[in-house]
């Protein structure tokens, strides 16, 4: 161990009851940026943010209008000859329904068992702001970071980004860089350390049903109009195979086979699907035939249900033929689908399978590029080589399900590698109730971080 990161460990255990504090207020924020009446609370957390990287030597921090919810920007540039590296993560959080199944409400963060249990504690607050700690570590002990870093935290990366490109675009000049870190992914099974090389895209859309104008009694009118909500569950079942495979025209015109090597890199990773289907409390899993587990969520497309609503939901019966129904569907993509194309061919699908009688409108509500790096650039080996140091053993490489867009406009917009470096636990319940984050992973990401700074700051090669 160099004697900075000697140093910086030992400021670390000191500092941990504040930083532990500083977590749990920004978690305390709720910043759903899929809800507009939330929108004050995304804003909010982007100022809390900026003050953090204010208060941990950054500097010219922002808090960066878009059409939607704030960038956050900060840099240190005086590392001189040394690379730059762009870091992006998001400060932003999914719904938190169903609340009932929360042990604790989920913006009152919980610590217990070594965890931290709150929205956003893994994906991705508990992310961002150990990449806070890890340059004040640095600057606060060191007086300087080994490398030139530039962050941008997105407040509607879990609505689809979309407005990032276009803060992008009109903020290229100041985000010249030699590479982006992103830690907004997780380790592997059993927690062992990952990184992600692989991320799926996403076309997701809303379906709307409409028949009579207003709600019909349904002995008076049953047998005489057509009922949405049977319309609708006509059009999704229709949309899928009873073996899992998309049933979409088109749908896998443009899907790239996996290669031998490919198949054999998936076949080497050691995956208990039965503990997976316990865990999660199903009784096995179930997907797409002709592929394992890991293939069909890192390699494969999906098109599911998301939400489903329309007619009588409340307590005891009522006889009626709704006035509408709707469903909002997403369909994970991978290379080489185009996002735009694969929404045409669902709407296509769909509107030729809409039953007579009734209006079908399909809408895009937002997309993303799916991505794809390679495990031999010299980043990726250093990031690999920092994670073995922190966590005792070396990193699997993984294709993820999930979908990052900003990770594809890295590559596409700026040209820049981009490493996927993540360490919430495989199980942390993102998107679900009770998300957790492992606190020994948050403090060994930060540590992670600070070495992998400091391999980057000798030089790329
Ligand atoms: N952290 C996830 C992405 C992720 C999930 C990476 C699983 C690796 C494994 C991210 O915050 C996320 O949830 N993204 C959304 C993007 C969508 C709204 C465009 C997703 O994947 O649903
Ligand atoms: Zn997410």
């Amino acid at each position: 161990m160099s004697e900075a990161v000697d140093a910086i460990e030992t400021y670390l255990a000191r500092s941990a009851d504040e930083r532990l504090e500083q977590y749990r207020a920004f978690l305390r924020i709720p910043s759903i940026s899929a809800l507009s009446q939330h929108a004050p609370d995304v804003a909010e957390a982007a100022r809390f943010l900026a003050e953090a990287m204010s208060a941990s030597g950054l500097e010219n921090v922002e808090v960066s209008a878009t059409e939607g919810h704030p960038v956050v920007y900060g840099d240190w540039l005086h590392a001189e000859g040394a690379p730059t590296v762009l870091v992006y993560g998001h400060y932003d959080v999914q719904p938190v329904d169903p609340l009932d199944l929360w042990v604790r409400p989920p913006f009152e963060p919980r610590v217990e068992g070594g965890c931290i249990y709150a929205r956003g504690a893994a994906d991705d607050k508990g992310q961002v702001h150990l990449h806070l700690w890890a340059a004040r570590a640095w600057l606060e002990t060191q007086g300087r970071l080994p490398v030139n870093v530039r962050y941008v935290f997105e407040g509607e990366e879990e609505s689809g980004s979309v407005n990032f490109d276009r803060w992008l675009e009109g903020n290229r000049q100041r985000l010249a860089a030699d590479l982006a870190v992103i830690s907004d992914s997780g380790f592997f099974q059993d927690n062992h350390p990952a990184i992600t090389i692989g991320l799926r895209g996403l076309v997701y859309a809303q379906i709307d049903v409409s028949g009579p104008s207003q709600d019909l009694h349904s002995g008076t009118y049953g047998g005489l109009v057509q009922n949405p909500a049977n319309a609708l569950a006509a059009i999704l079942a229709g949309l899928r195979q009873p073996d899992g495979r998309v049933a979409v025209a088109g749908f896998y015109d443009e899907v790239r086979e996996l290669s031998q090597q490919e198949r054999s890199e998936f076949a080497r990773l050691v995956f208990d699907d039965a503990r997976l289907a316990a865990d999660i409390g199903v009784p096995e899993l179930f997907g797409e035939p002709g592929f394992g587990s890991l293939e069909r969520r890192g390699a494969r497309p999906t098109l599911d249900v998301n939400g489903l609503w329309g007619g009588f939901q409340g307590e005891g019966s009522k006889t009626i033929i709704p006035a509408h129904a709707h469903a909002k569907v997403s369909c994970r993509l991978v290379p080489d689908m185009d996002p735009k194309r694969t929404f045409q061919l669902l709407r296509d699908h769909v509107l030729a399978s809409a039953p007579p009688g009734v209006e079908v409108d399909v809408w895009l509500i937002n997309d993303g590029l799916w991505s794809l790096t390679g495990i031999d650039h010299p980043a990726t080996e250093a990031a690999a080589t920092a994670l073995e140091a922190v966590f005792g053993e070396p990193p699997v490489y993984l294709r993820e399900g999930g979908s990052i867009p900003a990770a594809a406009s890295f590559g596409a917009m700026l040209q820049l590698p981009v490493v996927l470096l993540g360490f919430t636990p495989p199980d942390d319940h993102a998107h679900s109730p009770n998300e957790f984050m492992r606190l020994d992973n948050y403090e060994g990401g930060i540590r992670t971080i600070v070495r992998y700074w400091e391999a980057l700051g000798s030089g790329l090669d």
